[in-house]
């Protein structure tokens, strides 16, 4: 994760799919020898070109506002009190089922953008502020109309197991069992995601409702991911890498045992410092899963209630600061890991030659910069598929 390969005085060549890389005095030289002339040169001098981000886990898709409960958390209320007393992720429920699919797509294009502007150039979406089999169908239709708007690459998850809705409180398992039997294969049939999520955590999910869904979604196509160990270490770690799922995200209270898990697996653990951040928790132990080998992926988790950012260039601040890794881990954990992630990372995630040209110019003479001089966006211009979309989407 340390060896980024950064080349000074680089230059790059690209269609839709990068062409070459390497020096400038070799471009030239290149140019010169195959009597080659680009159509059009960017000049960025004393700028910094990186691969574009890949935003590996996001709930964008929703309707609603939780600022009062993030003013009472600012009043010393925790999350799980709040979720406790019927509020949280169920606010967020209840106002999505009410919305319309256009209004949920406006929504989640309007965060979309701003993520984009901010360097991310594909990025996961979740359901899961539905939960009964029309609300779900109903997030994952508003994810598909946001893909056909936005230009980026986007990934979709079903979360039908992110909460429990409040009609199934007192029966659990007839809920998994709705998730099972009808949600999952109602998905699948439509074509609507390529992963499915559960909330394997304390007060949520347990392992054996998690598996059950997991290994479902499994039988119908859908690759497996999951919430794991974000309020409590239940060992859904194990499970994720037993079930050797895309990913395993959170691990705040992840256990050495499973990091030691995690370092013979090809899971991906998913670090969210976002939310640790907002919801003034401890980070995960993002210095000894790299450590062990494990493969870290950085993504913001953004969120309504907790974490609302949609920028990664924060969530890399709060990495290299807050966990202690070093900015080229950083920087790796947010593009090539976070396209692994999602299965992405032979198209995108590097600038190597053959990927899609998704890339952004950052308004500084080296990516130390990015971290150096924080809290503000560097990204100045933000290329997918070769075409500067930048101006497209203020
Ligand atoms: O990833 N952990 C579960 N779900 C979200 C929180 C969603 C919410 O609070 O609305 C998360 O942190
Ligand atoms: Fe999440």
């Amino acid at each position: 994760m340390n060896n980024i390969g950064e080349i000074h005085n680089g230059a790059i060549l690209f269609g839709d799919r990068i062409e070459w890389v390497g020096t400038a005095e070799d471009a030239r030289k290149m140019l010169i020898n195959e009597a080659f002339i680009p159509e059009v040169t960017i000049d960025a001098r004393n700028k910094t070109v990186l691969p574009g981000f890949v935003d590996s886990h996001t709930h964008i898709i929703f309707a609603g506002d939780r600022s009062e409960e993030f003013a009472s958390r600012l009043r010393g209320a925790t999350y799980k009190q709040i979720a406790e007393a019927g509020g949280g992720i169920l606010k967020t429920v209840d106002a999505t089922r009410q919305a319309k699919v256009a209004d949920l797509t406006n929504n989640g294009c309007k965060i979309a953008r701003k993520a984009l502007l901010h360097g991310t150039t594909a990025i996961e979406i979740k359901s899961g502020y539905g939960l009964t089999t029309n609300s779900e169908l109903k997030m994952l239709e508003s994810i598909a109309e946001l893909k056909k708007k936005l230009p980026a690459n986007v990934s979709t998850t079903f979360l039908g197991a992110h909460d429990f809705p409040p009609e199934y409180k007192d029966d659990r398992d007839a809920y998994v069992d709705l998730i099972c039997n009808e949600m999952i294969p109602a998905v699948a049939e439509a074509g609507l995601a390529e992963f499915c999520d559960a909330f394997i955590d304390e007060g949520y999910y347990t392992i054996e409702q998690g598996r059950k869904i997991l290994e479902t979604g499994m039988k119908h196509g859908l690759k497996p991911k999951a919430h794991c160990d974000e309020l409590a270490d239940v060992d859904a770690a194990a499970l994720a890498i037993e079930l050797e799922a895309a990913s395993a995200d959170h691990l705040l209270f992840v256990s050495d045992k499973n990091i030691e898990g995690f370092s013979k697996s090809e899971t991906v653990a998913t670090l969210l410092p976002g939310t640790a951040y907002f919801i003034r928790m401890p980070y995960a132990p993002a210095r000894k899963l790299i450590d062990r080998g494990a493969i870290v992926a950085l993504a913001t988790d953004c969120n309504p209630g907790s974490c609302f950012t949609e920028n990664m260039q924060m969530i890399l601040s709060l990495a290299v600061i807050n966990m202690k890794m070093t900015a080229e881990e950083a920087l790796t954990a947010a593009t090539l890991n976070g396209a692994f992630a999602l299965g992405l990372s032979s198209d995108m995630g590097s600038l190597e030659v053959g990927k899609l040209a998704n890339l952004i110019i950052a308004d500084v003479p080296s990516y130390t910069h990015l971290f150096y001089h924080f809290g503000v966006n560097h990204v100045e211009s933000v290329y997918i598929g070769g075409m500067n979309i930048t101006n497209n989407l203020k």
